[in-house]
């Protein structure tokens, strides 16, 4: 077995998904361990698991059941049609008119997959190699989806990393980029603080060069750049043209 890294290990509980899971210890270097041979020196750390048909973030309480998965079914009251009504302070922030928009800070994809329902062209940037298996997975599934299937639609593309630098090299320019990079929470997080931005933060920090990234979102972007952030935060590219503030967060939209 190889020796354990700091970082995590991928869990595989049965034969069924073990090449899978091999191949997914080998994608990130993360040692691949059998459920029930878990040894007692690695429940402080994260893994990652094939379980019920998804691949799982886990930790110790949920090693055995639960997890975090990228979500793809519509979030609480959204509209199941296809395209979802363009009506929330996100699509209004994007424009209604909007075709084409680039996600640099994907995370658990709920952003990028609320604007692919909506219509958008979406494409996606995450830099965290086990974000990008999880939005990956996320994103096979989607692709299985009756309705995706139906109207033939092709899931986001995402390229996998720092989009500070991937952003100088895209062939087209997307008319919209939408960043929500990892602010400092001013608030002692509360259990209303999703647990699974609260293990995001847990496994990635902050995102300290968020103004670079901004600046490069600024320089690759045809007509506007969009930044969610909570409302204590001061405006990342300076005044923005227009902002959008919803009940702890803000859109804040820079018109090129
Ligand atoms: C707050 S989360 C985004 C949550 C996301 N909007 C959602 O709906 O789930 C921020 C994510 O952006 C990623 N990120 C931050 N800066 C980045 C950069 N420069 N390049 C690529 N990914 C970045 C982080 O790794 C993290 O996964």
């Amino acid at each position: 077995m190889v020796g354990f890294s700091d970082k995590g290990a991928v869990v595989y509980a049965d034969d069924s998904v073990l090449s899978a899971s091999q191949a997914l210890s080998e994608r990130l270097a993360w040692p691949l361990v059998a459920l029930s041979e878990l040894p007692a020196e690695l429940l402080q750390g994260c893994f990652l698991c094939y379980r019920d048909g998804c691949l799982k973030l886990l930790d110790k309480q949920t090693l055995k059941k639960g997890g975090l998965i990228v979500e793809i079914d519509p979030r609480p009251g959204e509209q199941h049609s296809y395209p979802a009504p363009k009506k929330d302070l996100l699509a209004q922030a994007i424009g209604k008119k909007t075709k084409t928009v680039l996600d640099a800070t994907t995370g658990w994809a709920q952003d990028s997959l609320a604007l692919f329902r909506m219509g958008y062209e979406v494409q996606c940037i995450e830099r965290s190699p086990v974000m990008a298996e999880l939005i990956q997975d996320g994103f096979s599934r989607l692709a299985q989806k009756e309705w995706v299937l139906n109207r033939q639609l092709q899931p986001p593309r995402l390229l996998v990393g720092n989009a500070i630098e991937l952003l100088a090299g895209l062939s087209e320019a997307p008319e919209c980029i939408y960043l929500d990079p990892m602010f400092p929470p001013k608030r002692k997080q509360t259990a209303a603080t999703r647990k699974s931005m609260a293990i995001l933060r847990d496994i990635l920090g902050d995102d300290l060069d968020r103004a670079d990234l901004f600046a490069a979102a600024w320089q690759a972007a045809a007509k506007r750049v969009v930044v969610k952030s909570p409302d204590y935060a001061e405006p990342l590219g300076g005044k923005p043209s227009e902002s959008y503030q919803g009940k702890l967060l803000r859109y804040d939209v820079y018109l090129k």
